[in-house]
């Protein structure tokens, strides 16, 4: 007859506290959260499937920034060329910022995130517009993480805006073409009042950046991974992270 003998167990490490020391964390990160589409398909289901595994992992990554200090997160949530998918994926996709938030607000505020956006808002559905934008009004006093989400975003969109308000203002004499500087077209742009971000991270493997902040990554970090945006969680902000740390920015100096 067998006899069960006493063991002992490994003391529990309780992961979810657990802190990586890191030196140099990016005060702002942008992410390209790609992905979502092969993630579904990889298990069968239907690309929106994938859509709405992902919008439930924006948190995650929230999270993780909110714990290493990152103080501005810019996540590419919409482009302005995904209009070009089908209508039904597409009105998905403009259900998912209510769905989010009306489950990860409280925590947001708690958290004393301040959610921002940046895009061409006004050509959002206007149940879209009203989830957000009470976000927005809900956080706007808060002085934590700044989650800045880029919804119908695409740079060369808002260039050619920025540009056309700079004519106007030259035209009206309101602005002298010689005042025109690099700071000045910041200004102009939906990210005036952010830091140009510090690293930028693309998910699912793709190696471009999809029209995504083209002025303001000038002399951003880039850091790649072929996980799937549902897939990416802190352990995988981590390693992007302890990337960012060894690397030497020279801004073309020496
Ligand atoms: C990113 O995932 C989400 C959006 C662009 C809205 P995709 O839908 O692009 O996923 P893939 O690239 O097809 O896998
Ligand atoms: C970039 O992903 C846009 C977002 C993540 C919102 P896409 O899937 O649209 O980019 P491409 O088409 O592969 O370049
Ligand atoms: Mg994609």
């Amino acid at each position: 007859m067998s006899m069960k003998l006493p063991f002992f167990r490994k003391k529990k490490i309780h992961k979810k506290n657990d802190k990586e020391i890191l030196t140099n964390i990016p005060e702002h990160v942008a992410i390209i959260m790609d992905g979502n589409g092969r993630w579904a398909k990889g298990k069968g289901l239907p690309r929106i499937a994938g859509h709405k595994e992902g919008m439930n992992n924006v948190t995650k990554t929230v999270r993780a920034a909110n714990k290493y200090g990152v103080k501005t997160l810019t996540l590419y949530a919409f482009s302005t060329e995904n209009w070009k998918r089908p209508r039904s994926e597409v009105e998905f996709i403009m259900k998912l910022p209510k769905q989010f938030l009306h489950v990860y607000l409280p925590e947001m505020i708690e958290n004393n995130v301040q959610i921002r956006t940046i895009g061409e808002f006004e050509s959002l559905p206007s149940h879209t517009k009203e989830a957000v934008q009470y976000a927005v009004d809900q956080t706007k006093d808060n002085d934590g993480l700044i989650l800045n989400l880029a919804l119908n975003y695409g740079s060369r969109h808002e260039i050619l805006r920025a540009m056309k308000k700079i004519m106007k203002e030259v035209e009206s004499s309101s602005l002298s073409i010689d005042d025109i500087d690099e700071e000045q077209l910041s200004s102009y742009l939906y990210t005036n009042g952010f830091n140009d971000p510090d690293l930028l991270i693309r998910t699912s493997g793709e190696k471009r950046v999809s029209n995504f902040l083209l002025w303001q990554i000038a002399y951003s970090e880039l850091w790649f991974t072929d996980v799937l945006w549902p897939d990416f969680d802190e352990s995988t902000f981590v390693q992007a992270l302890k990337d960012y740390e060894q690397r030497k920015r020279r801004y073309g100096g020496i």
